[in-house]
């Protein structure tokens, strides 16, 4: 069958074939790899979107080997994506190094972690070879400026920040004729990053999986739209097929930056069981919680995330609350809770319901989204009486 006509100015600034970008995903539930790893930005980016990879859990080193391996797998634009957080540690970055990261963690908040396991019935135990964010940070791995500079030296075609004001590195990812995008979740933020002269704001809605704001896509786009002209726009959150594409086109956008719905993919790096409780998921299933990383995200929800939030712990800075929760997610892992562990998701799992290769989740959204907005619409408008 001939592929549908779905272009905007996206198209052109990136070199696509559809205005479609599955999103930079970075590290899913119990410590594993990136979700969106080599094999999904290039069934993307193959399939003419943007494949993005996820590269936020990546050392720089591995993060140099992804690149190449996607490079090896198309010849189409691709894009990385890394975080940016302007209070990673919470300060505590230019510290001295404890020896034992265990000792960033004031007592009384990993006390509250210990009865919240307690009363799961998870038994505490102490985590072999908690990672040091700090000491990590400093030998350049995991939301370091060492991941930029590989970025900068590898020079891709796209760079995405999904946390932050990449900003400070725009000049020079551009002088390599990198598109920078760069994700936001309320106006503020995007005239900040607009004004850094970013190519792309991506507005992300309050229903996207993973780390979120607090404003719907529904309002939050056109409110973007309307703050950063004539800086283009992509909408983000609760993005799922046709429909949400062509609704996020008439809200102004240029494009749709989708994550969840890419994440049940084949070519997804998440276990079968995560990617099972999002198929399985209704549109009350996620709740967001800093539990996990101290800054809110989005998850399938589940008694622990529950039970952290009824107990009104205060999270610490993103770094720490991992140094923090390391024991506690060994100690699920250990009972088999499985079910404990991470599981980002956004509201629009409600509406997934298998899991396929990337490729097809991609046309099928272009081709009722080119439909709705070729056929489906103008019928409408003809119908409504003078
Ligand atoms: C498992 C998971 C991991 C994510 N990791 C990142 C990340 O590392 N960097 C980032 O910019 N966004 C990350 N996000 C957010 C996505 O980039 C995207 O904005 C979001 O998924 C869009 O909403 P949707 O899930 O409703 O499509 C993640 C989302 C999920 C579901």
């Amino acid at each position: 069958m001939a592929r549908p006509i779905l272009r905007t100015a996206l198209c052109d600034l990136l070199g696509i074939e559809y205005p479609v970008i599955s999103a930079g995903m970075g590290p899913v539930g119990g410590g594993a790899a990136p979700a969106a790893v080599a094999e999904l930005a290039a069934a993307v980016s193959n399939a003419g979107g943007l494949g993005v990879i996820g590269g936020a859990g990546f050392s720089p080193d591995a993060l140099r080997a992804e690149i190449n391996k996607v490079r090896a797998m198309t010849n189409k634009p691709f894009g990385v994506d890394l975080l940016l957080p302007s209070n990673f540690m919470g300060g505590a970055a230019s510290g001295e190094l404890p020896r034992d990261p265990r000792d960033l963690v004031p007592k009384e908040t990993r006390d509250g972690l210990k009865k919240i396991a307690e009363s799961l019935g998870i038994e505490w135990l102490e985590a072999p070879n908690t990672p040091n964010p700090l000491a990590n940070r400093r030998a350049g791995a995991g939301m370091s400026d060492d991941q930029m500079e590989v970025v900068i030296e590898e020079k891709i075609p796209v760079f995405a920040a999904g946390l932050g004001n990449p900003g400070p590195f725009v000049e020079r990812l551009k002088a390599n004729g990198t598109k920078v995008l760069s994700l936001v979740g309320n106006t503020k933020n995007a005239k900040r990053v607009a004004a850094s002269g970013v190519d792309v704001v991506v507005a992300q809605g309050t229903e996207a999986g993973g780390h979120t704001g607090r404003i719907a896509t529904f309002v939050l786009v056109p409110q973007v739209v309307d703050a950063v002209a004539p800086t283009p726009v992509v909408a983000a959150g609760g993005i799922g097929d046709g429909r949400g594409l062509a609704a996020a086109l008439a809200l102004g956008a240029i494009g749709v930056w989708c994550g969840t719905a890419f994440l049940v993919s084949n070519e997804a790096n998440q276990p079968d069981i995560q990617k099972e409780r999002i198929l399985a998921a209704m549109d009350e299933d996620t709740r967001i919680t800093k539990l996990y990383s101290g800054k809110t995200m989005r998850n399938i929800t589940n008694p622990l995330i529950e039970a952290w939030d009824a107990a009104g712990i205060a999270a610490l800075p993103m770094g720490l609350q991992g140094v923090l929760v390391a024991d506690l997610l060994y100690s699920v892992r250990k009972a088999g809770k499985t079910e404990y562990l991470m599981n980002a998701a956004g509201q629009v799992a409600g509406l997934l319901k298998s899991s396929r290769p990337a490729a097809d989740i991609l046309h099928d959204m272009v081709a009722q989204a080119a439909d709705i907005l070729a056929r489906k619409l103008p019928a409408t408008v003809q119908a409504v009486p003078a």
